[in-house]
């Protein structure tokens, strides 16, 4: 009898933890997520690095922000995936640096899949599996990568008619979920985390 009991226990313990799934498709997604960020970031330091060589500062630093921010999103979506209890393996970042025009297209294309297509699907999976960390992390790169997007095109106009002054040379990236704004139109509080603007990692 007591043998039995003890079964029983031990199977309902078991029908239990069976209900309590790991987040599958989220913890592939932070995955994705961390290879994508930290490639991007390490994409748009070495974008930096050409666009100094050809004497373009201006977008150099464009480039220098994002690639904070990038590093930023990468951190954070580790640390989601570190609290759902997993790893991932080391991979090196692989990516092409061609002329300065031709990067901020690639960084266009990029931005714009981030925030059209890869980020919506992680967001609507993290939302399926209620993993709320995962959903503000992705959120908040997500929010991010739509204003890179729309910096990137303001810059690549302004390199087609060899108009780089006119865009924005200082920056300010917020240290805790990356959003990055022209310095000359900050917010008093990060519009998407609410950290304060003297917080803010001045690019
Ligand atoms: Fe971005
Ligand atoms: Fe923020």
């Amino acid at each position: 009898m007591k043998n039995l009991l003890l079964f029983a226990f031990v199977s309902i313990f078991a029908l239990a933890g069976c209900n309590q799934a790991k987040p599958v498709k989220t913890i592939e997604n932070l995955k994705g997520g961390i290879k994508g960020e930290t490639t991007a970031s390490a994409k748009y330091a070495a974008f930096a690095v050409k666009a100094r060589e050809e004497g373009n500062d201006t977008i150099a630093k464009l480039f220098d922000a994002a690639s904070k921010a990038e590093s930023i999103h990468a951190a954070n979506h580790r640390k989601v995936l570190e609290g759902l209890g997993e790893t991932m393996a080391d991979f090196t970042p692989e990516f092409e640096v061609k002329t300065t025009a031709e990067n901020l297209m690639a960084a266009i294309e990029g931005e714009i899949y981030e925030a059209t297509t890869m980020y919506p699907q992680f967001l609507a999976d993290a939302k399926a599996e209620k993993v709320e960390k995962a959903t503000k992390s992705f959120t908040w790169a997500f929010d991010t990568e739509k204003k890179h997007a729309a910096f990137y095109q303001k810059a690549l106009d302004a390199v087609k008619v060899n108009a780089e002054n006119t865009i924005a040379f200082d920056y300010a990236v917020c240290p805790v979920c990356g959003n990055t704004y022209e310095k000359a139109a900050l917010d008093e509080k990060c519009a998407f985390c609410q950290t304060v603007k003297e917080k803010y990692i001045m690019i």
